[in-house]
C-alpha cells in the first residue's frame, strides 16, 4: 500500500485475509511518518508478526507477505521482504534461474543473508538503480531476466510516493481507494479498501501511486488496463477478470505447483526434503485410495512409485475399497488423497487401514479437514480454497507432490542415484513456468471447443501414465459440459472402443513424445483412418511426427515424465472448460454434482 497513514494496519488485516495461502512466516516493511524504515518478519501465524510491531508507525508505504516454506526453511531470515540496499522485495512463486543468478551477482562482490530465491531480485534491483537507474527503469531492466513463475511488490526505502509489482504466471491485482494505492495477489485482501481494483495482465508491471496506477506490458510498453470497481461481495471479487472460478483455478496452476513442489523439494541441493515419520525403506507396498479426481491423481502416481522406486503401488476408489474386506499386508503404507479431507467414502477407507494398523498418510488440500485431523501423518497440498466443483488445481497439486513423494521413495529404496534426484527435482521446480507457456495455447483450445461441443460422445486415449490422465480429461468434460466422454488406455483400442469410431468422432489423444509415443501414434492413424476428428495434445517434437495425420495438433512445452501429466492437464482442463462455457452449462456448479461429497 502506497497512501497516507497506517499502512501496516492495512498489511496485517491483508496477510491475516490471506492466511491460507501460507501460514509458517511473515513480514512487513514499512516506511513510518518520520520516513524511517522498519523490516520486521517473524516465524509462526500472522499474529505474531503483528505483536513485533512497535505502535503508532503511522506508516505512509508498506508491502507484506505471509509464506510457506519454499526455498528455505521457516525462519525469520528466509522471510519476506528481502532487502538489498534500499530495495525491498516480497513475492510468490519460483525464479527458476535463481542459482545462476546468485552467483553472477555473487561474483560482483554481494552477499545473501536468506537461502531464499527471492532475496536475488531485490539484488538485482538494487544494482541497477546503483548503477544509476530509477526504481522503475530498473525493474524494467530486471524482470526479463527472471524465469519461472511469480507474482513481486517491491518498495523502496526513502520514496514514499509509490510501490511496483509485477506478476509472470501467478496473480497480482492493483487498486485504488481515495487517495491511497493499493497492490495484492488477491483482491481478498483489498477488500473495503479499494474502491476500484485493476487485473493485471500476465507480464504486467505496474507502479502504484497514491490515486494512480501505471502500468507497462512484458515489453516494457505503456498500456492501459481496466480499473473496476471493486465488489463488495468477497466471491464476486474473487473471480477477477475469470468468468469462474475453474478458469481461475486453472490459472492459478503455476503458481500453485510451485508452491507444492517448493514445499516438498531443496532447490539449493535439488533434493527432496525427508518427511518425519515417513520411511518407504521397508515399506511393501503402498496402498492409494481416493474417489474421483483425487482417485486419478493417485492412478498417475502407481507409475512413478514403480519405476522411480520399485515400489508396489495398489490404487483404488474409496467406495470399493471400504466394501471389499481389502487384504493388508505387513509394511503396507496406505495413502488416502482427498482435497476435501471430508469425502466420506475416503475417510472410512482411511478408518479401516487405520483399524488394521497400517500407517495412515493424508495428501489434503485442508489442513483442518477430518481426514487430515484422523490420518497418522499429512502430507499437505497447497493448492489454497478451490471453489469450482469440478477439480483443477487441486489435482495437479496432488499430483506435484505425489511427484515428490515417489523421488523420496526412489531415494529411500536406493533406486535413484543422487543425479537423478537431482534431475527429478529440477525438472519440477521448472514446472511453473512450463505451465504457464502450456496455458498460453489457450486460444487454440478454445478454438476447438466449439467444434466438440456439437458431439454427443468424445473419446479420450493415453498410454502409461497418459491412461488415467486420459480418465480424468474424460471426467472433467462429462462432469461440467454433460457431454458423454470416454478414457480409454490406447492398447486398449482394439478391444471395444474403436467399435465407436465414425465419422467426425472427436477422439482426444495425450500424446506427448515419450517411450510410448510410437504406439500412441499407431493409434491415432487406426482411428483417423477410420474418419475419427484426431486432436493430439503433445510436445514440439510429437508435434512434428503427427503433422498430416491428426487433424488438430495442441503443442505443450517439452516436459519430463514428471512434469508432463501437469502440463497436459492443463490442456484438457481448458478444453473441458471452453466447450462448457461454449455449451453455456454452469461450469461452476454443474448440475446434480457437490464439491465434496459428506454422504455415501
Ligand atoms: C467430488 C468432487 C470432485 C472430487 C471428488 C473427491 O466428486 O466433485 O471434484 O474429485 O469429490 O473429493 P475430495 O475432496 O475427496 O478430493
Amino acid at each position: 500500500m502506497v497512501g497516507h497513514g497506517e499502512a501496516e494496519g492495512f498489511i496485517i488485516e491483508g496477510l491475516r485475509r490471506l492466511e491460507y495461502r501460507g501460514y509458517d512466516s511473515a513480514g512487513i516493511g514499512v516506511i513510518d511518518k518520520g520516513g524511517a524504515l522498519h523490516r520486521l518478519r517473524a516465524t509462526g501465524k500472522v499474529q505474531a508478526l503483528a505483536d513485533k510491531i512497535p505502535p503508532a508507525l503511522g506508516g505512509s508505504t508498506a508491502i507484506g507477505h505471509t509464506r510457506w516454506a519454499t526455498h528455505g526453511a521457516a525462519s525469520d531470515d528466509n522471510a519476506h521482504p528481502h532487502q538489498a540496499g534500499r530495495v525491498l522485495v516480497v513475492h510468490n512463486g519460483i525464479i527458476e534461474n535463481f542459482k545462476t543468478l546468485r552467483e553472477e551477482l555473487a561474483a560482483q562482490g554481494r552477499s545473501f543473508t536468506s537461502q531464499t530465491d527471492t532475496e536475488v531480485v531485490a539484488h538485482l534491483i538494487d544494482r541497477e538503480m546503483q548503477a544509476g537507474s530509477d526504481p522503475v527503469a530498473a525493474l524494467k531492466t530486471v524482470l526479463p531476466r527472471l524465469e519461472g513463475a511469480f507474482a513481486l511488490g517491491v518498495m523502496v526505502e526513502g520514496e514514499t510516493g509509490f510501490i511496483m509489482g509485477a506478476r509472470k504466471g501467478a496473480p497480482l491485482i492493483a487498486g485504488l481507494g481515495g487517495t491511497e494505492g493499493y497492490l495484492g495477489s488477491d483482491p481478498l485482501a483489498l477488500s473495503g479498501h479499494a474502491s476500484q481494483i485493476m487485473f493485471l495482465d500476465d507480464g504486467d508491471m505496474a507502479v502504484i501511486r497514491p490515486g494512480a496506477i501505471e502500468v507497462f506490458d512484458g515489453q516494457g510498453a505503456g498500456v492501459t488496463r481496466k480499473l473496476v470497481p471493486a465488489e463488495t461481495s468477497h466471491v464476486l471479487a474473487e473471480k477477477g477478470n475469470h468468468r469462474h472460478f475453474m478458469e481461475k483455478e486453472i490459472h492459478e496452476q503455476p503458481e500453485v505447483i510451485g508452491r507444492t513442489v517448493s514445499h516438498y523439494a531443496d532447490a539449493f541441493e535439488n533434493s527432496v526434503h525427508e518427511i518425519a515419520g515417513l520411511d518407504f525403506r521397508s515399506a511393501s507396498r503402498l496402498i492409494i485410495v481416493g474417489c474421483g479426481t483425487a482417485a486419478y491423481a493417485g492412478e498417475i502416481s502407481r507409475y512413478w512409485f514403480g519405476s522411480l522406486a520399485r515400489l508396489a503401488v495398489e490404487v483404488d476408489i474409496a467406495s470399493e475399497f471400504r466394501y471389499r474386506d481389502p487384504v493388508f499386508l505387513p509394511g503396507d503404507i496406505a495413502l488416502f488423497i482427498s482435497q476435501s479431507g471430508e469425502t466420506a467414502d475416503t475417510l472410512e477407507a482411511m478408518r479401516l487401514a487405520a483399524a488394521a494398523g497400517v500407517q495412515t498418510l493424508a495428501l489434503v488440500n485442508t489442513p483442518h479437514s477430518t481426514i487430515a485431523r484422523e490420518a497418522s501423518l499429512v502430507v499437505p497440498t497447497l493448492a489454497g480454497p478451490e471453489i469450482g466443483v469440478a477439480s483443477t488445481k487441486a489435482f495437479t497439486s496432488q499430483l506435484s507432490a505425489l511427484a515428490c513423494l515417489a523421488v523420496l521413495a526412489g531415494r529411500h529404496r536406493g533406486h535413484l542415484d543422487r543425479a537423478q534426484e537431482a534431475g527429478h527435482v529440477v525438472s519440477l521446480l521448472a514446472s511453473p513456468g512450463l505451465m504457464v507457456k502450456a496455458l498460453e495455447r489457450e486460444g487454440e483450445i478454445e478454438a476447438l471447443a466449439q467444434e466438440i461441443a456439437s458431439h454427443p460422445t468424445v473419446l479420450y486415449l493415453g498410454r502409461n501414465q497418459n491412461f488415467p490422465l486420459a480418465l480424468e480429461a474424460a471426467l472433467k468434460l462429462k462432469e461440467i459440459s454433460y457431454i458423454h466422454a470416454e478414457g480409454y488406455a490406447a492398447g486398449e483400442l482394439k478391444h471395444g472402443p474403436i467399435a465407436l469410431i465414425e465419422e467426425g468422432l472427436p477422439v482426444i489423444v495425450i500424446a506427448p513424445h515419450d517411450a510410448l509415443f510410437d504406439k500412441t501414434r499407431s493409434s491415432i492413424q487406426q482411428v483417423a483412418s477410420r474418419g475419427a476428428h484426431v486432436i493430439a495434445i503433445t510436445d514440439p517434437e510429437g508435434a512434428r511426427a503427427l503433422e498430416g495425420e491428426a487433424a488438430s495438433i495442441i503443442t505443450l512445452p517439452k516436459g519430463s515424465q514428471l512434469t508432463n501429466p501437469l502440463l497436459f492437464a492443463s490442456a484438457v482442463q481448458l478444453l473441458a472448460y471452453h466447450v462448457a462455457v461454449y455449451k453455456g452449462t454452469d461450469v461452476d456448479q454443474p448440475r446434480n454434482l457437490a464439491k465434496s461429497v459428506t454422504v455415501e
